[in-house]
């Protein structure tokens, strides 16, 4: 099998942001899960540098588009293998080769009767680089750009596309994954059930000299979209060549939903005009904001990737984006969630299993793969191999729909499950006891199986901590490393590991709470072994949470916050607490519900809210994958206020 994945090619009208930086790493992450899958894959990224755009940026900082387009073309180029981005090819719409591919298309297309020359006027977004209709107005303004577009009236190429329209409509019904998520695809067809209009597809060269020139018509350059949509195949050497003959065919695009309608409508039409068959498949997403905002230039809150993996590492960074958003809705960007992530997913979760694994393997077997007795496996270990092969179905199953969040999640379940795993089985325990070897040995060696399977499963998403894992393990071609050898068993008894290197450290929020972590914990005595050990607290740190019945008195829903609710509660005095309970009650079932509070938790800001408190609830999976929850409550109606203990 083969796989041809792309970004979106880059105005190069400003640097890089972490909204560039999601979408390579995502098509990288694909590229790198379809290499596991063991297709053949080539990844294609590149530069849009023609346009109206990229001339106004280089006027303003006074040097010719060239120079201009030379510079920042080679700040994108920079960026990726700081992001252990690998793209096989980059490509910039300046090329010479793609420039005549365009030309002899548009030629082709021209003379297909496809482009006909005609009187335009309408509203023009320089932003957008593109005519909007009235419709896609919001206050008579871009929603995108919060411009007014420009009325602009002249001569112009018109591309056709109106013939096209039916021939997509069906197209986008009989291929169901032709554009994902599927409110993309709705939002498309819905789009499609009005009259298309054709596509101006020059500009005069009075107005705009930095394009490429229409073959037919030396007064005119290339509209930028028409250009730039056909780098995809102009990266593969169409219309010759074995690269275009190879992977043509098997064609995803990965973009934001910004550029949907150039993608979804415009470049199906070109294709079919050019009697090339449509992509396989477009992959649509959100957008960043961070802090709840959307980026830009003029609030000054543009995020860098450069300034990203300096402070949390490129790992961190590329778990992060992969895991907070889900593929097709918008995230929000911000410190502290980033870290957050690193202490509790990384550092915690991961790097733990990892390291304590490591280390027992060292204390208890030599530092060696041990050998064990098959019989000597009990249901423990059958539980989790067959955890693990779940996973590797749902993994499988959810990268490959671009629902990384979820691929992660279920990888993440067994990541848990093996914590809870050593603390069940206390290795250190069974070390004590010398006719307890055999198992021993037993459980050292599911630890080591399992490890290996999450290299293998974190390599597209982690390349360099997944490098690392595989050191340790001594595990040999990781690099050409596939699915199919999640196989269990593939460690061999004897092979010596080596010592292995720190996964993640951990990240301190502010030099605040650093300060007052220290304070806290030089006070306290030195803890015990047992309390050492993940997911075991002591009577005194379990006293030290307040648990509270609390009647709810209100509820309502907060504006932009799906998930959330406002609650008022009567503890006995009045609070206020922010829930995370929307998807399961509505604000109106809860008025007169007794519920259990954490009460002396510190107030933080959700969503605009000061939340006073913690509401305890109870989450279950069921069959069809999808959560129940239900809100702890007491059994007999109590004075609210009341201790829980
Ligand atoms: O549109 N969140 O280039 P562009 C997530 N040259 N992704 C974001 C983002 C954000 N806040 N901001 C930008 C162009 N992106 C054309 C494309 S393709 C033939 C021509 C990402 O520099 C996302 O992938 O404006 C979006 O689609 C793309 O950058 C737009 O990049
Ligand atoms: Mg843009």
């Amino acid at each position: 099998m083969s796989t041809y994945v792309t970004t979106p090619i880059y105005y190069v009208n400003a640097l890089p942001h972490l909204g560039h930086a999601y979408t390579t790493i995502v098509t990288d992450t694909y590229s790198r899960f379809r290499k596991l899958c063991g297709d053949d894959v080539r990844f294609q990224t590149g530069t849009d540098e023609h346009g109206e755009k990229i001339v106004e940026a280089a006027v303003k900082e006074g040097v010719s588009p060239r120079e201009y387009v030379d510079r920042i073309s080679t700040a994108f180029q920079g960026t990726w293998p700081s992001l252990s981005v690998e793209p096989d090819y980059l490509i910039r719409t300046t090329d010479a080769d793609h420039m005549q591919t365009v030309q002899d298309i548009l030629q082709m297309v021209y003379d297909k009767g496809d482009i006909y020359f005609s009187e335009y006027s309408g509203l023009y977004c320089k932003g957008c680089e593109r005519f909007l209709t009235e419709k896609e107005l919001v206050d008579g303004k871009c929603p995108d750009h919060q411009v007014a577009p420009e009325e602009i009236s002249e001569q112009n190429y018109f591309f056709r596309m109106s013939k096209y329209q039916d021939w997509l409509i069906n197209h986008i019904k009989e291929n169901p994954e032709f554009i994902t998520p599927e409110r993309y695809r709705n939002e498309v067809l819905s789009f499609l059930s009005e009259p298309l209009e054709d596509l101006c597809i020059s500009r005069p060269t009075s107005r705009l000299t930095w394009g490429i020139p229409l073959p037919f018509d030396e007064n005119f350059v290339t509209y930028v979209w028409f250009d730039a949509l056909i780098n995809y195949l102009t990266g593969l050497g169409y219309p010759n060549g074995e690269l275009y003959a190879k992977y043509w065919q098997d064609a995803e695009h990965v973009i934001a939903k910004d550029i949907l309608k150039p993608h979804a409508i415009y470049w199906p039409t070109m294709l079919r005009s050019m009697d090339v068959p449509a992509y396989k498949r477009l992959h649509v997403h959100g957008y960043w904001n961070v802090d709840e905002t959307k980026m830009s230039k003029s609030i000054g809150n543009v995020v860098r990737p450069k300034d990203l993996v300096e402070a949390y590492g490129v790992d961190t960074l590329r778990y992060f984006v992969l895991r907070e958003m889900s593929f097709g809705l918008d995230s929000s960007f911000s410190a502290d969630s980033i870290i957050a992530r690193q202490n509790s997913d990384l550092a915690n979760d991961l790097g733990n299993l990892f390291s304590r694994s490591l280390t027992m393997i060292d204390k208890y077997a030599g530092q060696k793969v041990p050998q064990i007795e098959q019989s000597l496996e009990e249901e423990a270990e059958q539980e989790l191999q067959q955890a693990i092969q779940d996973m590797l179905v749902a993994y499988e199953k959810h990268m490959n729909s671009f629902n990384f969040h979820k691929g992660l999640q279920s990888v993440w379940e067994v990541i848990s499950l093996l914590n809870k795993y050593i603390v069940t089985n206390a290795p250190w325990d069974l070390a004590k006891d010398d006719s307890q070897q055999g198992r021993l040995n037993v459980v050292l060696y599911t630890l080591l199986e399992a490890l290996r399977v999450l290299a293998i499963v974190l390599k597209p998403v982690m390349p360099s901590a997944a490098d690392k894992m595989a050191a340790a393990l001594s595990l040999e071609n990781f690099d050409q490393a596939t699915l199919t050898d999640c196989t269990w068993g593939g460690m061999t008894a004897g092979q010596a590991l080596a010592a292995p290197e720190p996964l993640f450290p951990r990240l301190e929020k502010k030099k605040k709470e650093q300060k007052q972590q220290a304070q806290s914990k030089a006070k306290k005595k030195p803890a015990t072994k047992a309390e050492q050990l993940d997911g075991v607290i002591t009577f005194e740190q379990f006293g030290q949470v307040e648990l509270r019945v609390a009647t709810v008195i209100a509820a309502e829903s907060i504006p932009k916050a799906d998930k959330l609710l406002k609650l008022t509660v009567e503890a006995p005095e009045k609070r206020t607490i922010v829930a995370g309970i929307a998807e399961y009650y509505a604000p109106e079932d809860l008025p007169g519900r007794q519920v259990i509070i954490v009460a002396n938790l510190k107030p933080a800001k959700l969503r605009g809210v000061v939340s006073e408190g913690m509401v305890l609830a109870a989450k279950q999976k069921l069959e069809d994958g999808t959560e129940q929850l239900t809100l702890a409550t007491v059994a007999e109606k109590m004075a609210p206020g009341s201790r829980v203990a």
